[in-house]
């Protein structure tokens, strides 16, 4: 049987080190001879995105109904992409997902199904990896506070939403894994790796849809 590609999301905190940790995956796959791509959610360089973008920066004000779904529309704007890079055998490295798209909203007092709705039958990831810090470490890394949602009290629901997401994915068969992200680089990358090197050489059957 063809291989496909491996569907991989890196959730997180704000300042959990997703984006250094989603570059380092990027490079052990590839020098493991994987080809790789690494996609951002946001991806700000869309016309939606852009419209995030200035939101996130508090450069514009929209309703919370109504930015959820942009958040959303952005990864549809890229669902075909990445089912055509699975498809032709590339390992698809996804920082953040449609699990942030709910811990946020969510976080902000929009009810929780209403949150995963807009997301039924996106691509699902073959591996979900939720890199776990507590909000007062992930404030003392610094840079926090620059753009929108990133206070103390907001990422302390959104971490908790993060948990409800992770009980419930997994129990409807998702792979979710939470990686300590209070460790030093060197360690969450080694522990990244061990659970994706398993999948490094490819998944067998069809991509999966959210929500299982
Ligand atoms: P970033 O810091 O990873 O670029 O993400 C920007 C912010 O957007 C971050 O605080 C998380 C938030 N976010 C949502 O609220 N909903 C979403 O669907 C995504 C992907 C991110
Ligand atoms: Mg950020």
């Amino acid at each position: 049987m063809v291989k496909r590609g491996a569907f991989i999301v890196i959730e997180g905190l704000d300042r959990s080190g997703k984006s250094t940790q989603t570059s380092l995956l990027r490079a052990n796959l590839e020098a493991a001879g994987i080809p790789t791509e690494l996609i951002k959610f946001p991806d700000r360089t869309t016309a939606i995105g852009q419209m995030i973008d200035s939101y996130l920066k508090s450069q514009s004000d929209l309703d919370d109904h109504v930015i959820h779904l942009l958040f959303s529309a952005n990864r549809w704007e890229l669902a075909s992409t990445i089912e055509k890079l699975l498809t032709s055998g590339t390992t698809v490295i996804c920082d953040r997902y449609a699990f942030s798209g709910i811990a946020f909203s969510a976080s902000k007092g929009l009810p929780y199904e209403w949150c995963r709705a807009p997301d039924v039958s996106l691509p699902a990831p073959d591996l979900a990896l939720f890199l776990q810090i507590t909000p007062e470490a992930a404030k003392a890394r610094g840079g926090y506070g620059e753009e929108r949602y990133e206070r103390e009290e907001m990422q302390r629901s959104v971490g908790e939403i993060f948990h409800r997401i992770g009980a419930e994915i997994a129990s409807e068969g998702v792979r979710w894994v939470a990686v300590d992200a209070g460790h030093e680089r060197d360690q969450v990358e080694e522990d990244i790796w061990m659970f994706v090197k398993p999948l490094a050489q490819g998944v067998e059957g069809p991509i999966r849809r959210l929500w299982p």
